[in-house]
């Protein structure tokens, strides 16, 4: 239905109809009241930053490379800063060289990129069920036609991607990439097997598909052995990798990267050309700092420690409080994708805990289609404290065994 209400109606590009919110983003305005125990964002818990570290790392930049950070820099990013992200992704087994990555303005913004210049409307595009709900507004915005496919504790389900696959090529159509958060999933925390990490690289070689690793959450891990990027267990071009300074550093410097094979990089050089010229300079000259200081290692750790503890106490308040419901506890990254008993809706649900000031991201956000998901949530364990988790789950609990009765006691009376 056309708005009345918007005078400007008639001056919007089409493409601007097919645009959806992310979810996230609508929260945030409630969730920053401090009143709120806010289970919804994927915050970093920057307070737990050094702040003499951050003071000593802004004043090197301010005192040696000022005339630098004030100026505008190259589009792909300041060249001592993309070694500075090879050396670190070698550090994990991933060789790139440094002309083959362009600094973004967030990881959000390589995705974005990657989609304005791979998707025309209509494209198919493969993803997770669930996904990012960030990039939910990134598919819609650019048209695409996104088929989801299910994952499970083991991450994507390959053979299920090839069953999508058939049935997009009887219809003589061919996925433009199908993108991917292997380690610590974003909503569902869960980390795609080595296994499986071999079966859908050798898929995407033998079909001549792109895969879109998104990897931002790889170096919070608590538990276990890190595992191979995708990247790293392809050689013929077949992988494009996003990365970001948001997760291992502060997601307000805005800073991230893609790498891709040269003629895809070449095309998203110019898509950034248009977008912002190039990711501010400041910010980039301070993550360098960052990504050299002798003192990162030992931040790291302390934010792994500090996250594996909210892990754990999250753990205890689901089994405590919620304890119908479905997860699979994440051995790193920042979320718990937890599904209801009952068939209780978590959008409705949502309402009702919000009046309790407490939010969470319903499961719905993380589909395209904003059907499915529909008794699952996503719930964060990084910006709130171990006591905050505790009464953040508890009052959720409530809210649902309140739903959950007042359903039962509807549908007896539908019966009567
Ligand atoms: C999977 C994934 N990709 C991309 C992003 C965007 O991160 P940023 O733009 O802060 O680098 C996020 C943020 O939560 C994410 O979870």
């Amino acid at each position: 239905m056309k708005s009345r209400l918007d005078p400007y109606e008639r001056l919007y590009a089409h493409r601007t109809g097919t645009l959806r919110s992310s979810a996230m983003r609508d929260l945030m305005a409630v969730t920053s009241r401090p009143e709120v125990i806010s289970l919804a964002g994927g915050l970093p818990d920057t307070k737990a930053f050094p702040a003499d570290l951050l003071d000593e790392m802004v004043e090197r930049v301010t005192s040696r490379d000022a005339a630098k950070a004030l100026q505008y820099g190259p589009t792909e990013g300041l060249d001592e800063f993309r070694h500075a992200i090879c050396d670190l992704m070698a550090e994990d087994g991933t060789v790139v060289g440094a002309g083959e990555l362009i600094v973004t303005t967030g990881g959000q913004q390589a995705l974005d990129l990657v989609c304005r210049v791979l998707v025309d409307p209509g494209d198919a595009v493969l993803a997770e069920g669930p996904t990012y709900p960030g990039a939910v507004p990134v598919f819609s915005g650019c048209g695409a036609d996104v088929h989801q496919v299910a994952i499970d504790d083991q991450g994507i389900r390959v053979d299920l991607l090839a069953d999508a696959y058939e049935r997009l090529a009887r219809d003589a159509r061919t996925p433009k990439f199908v993108y991917v958060i292997p380690t610590f999933q974003n909503p569902a925390g869960v980390t795609l097997s080595l296994e499986r990490r071999r079966a859908l690289v050798a898929f995407a070689q033998e079909h001549d598909l792109l895969i879109v690793e998104d990897e931002p959450y790889a170096r919070l891990r608590f538990e276990g052995e890190a595992l191979p990027t995708l990247r790293s267990l392809d050689a013929t071009g077949r992988v494009v990798y996003l990365g970001t300074m948001s997760k291992i550093f502060a997601p307000g410097v805005r800073v991230g990267w893609v790498h891709a094979p040269h003629p895809i990089l070449h095309r998203i050089n110019l898509a950034k050309q248009g977008a912002d010229l190039c990711t501010s300079t400041f910010a980039q000259l301070v993550c360098l700092r960052f990504l050299q200081h002798a003192r990162r290692d030992g931040v790291l750790e302390r934010m792994r420690a500090l996250y594996g503890a909210r892990r754990d106490a999250m753990v205890k308040a689901i089994d405590e409080f919620l304890p119908d419901a479905a997860y699979t506890a994440p051995k790193g990254g920042l979320f718990f994708w937890v599904t209801l008993a009952d068939g209780l809706d978590t959008t409705d649900l949502l309402a009702a805990a919000l009046e309790r000031n407490v939010a969470f991201v319903p499961g719905r956000a993380a589909f395209v289609d904003g059907i499915q998901g529909a008794s699952s949530m996503r719930l964060n364990f990084s910006a709130a404290d171990e006591e905050r988790i505790a009464a953040g789950v508890r009052l959720i609990g409530d809210v649902a065994r309140e739903r959950a009765s007042l359903a039962r006691a509807l549908g007896r009376r539908r019966d009567v």
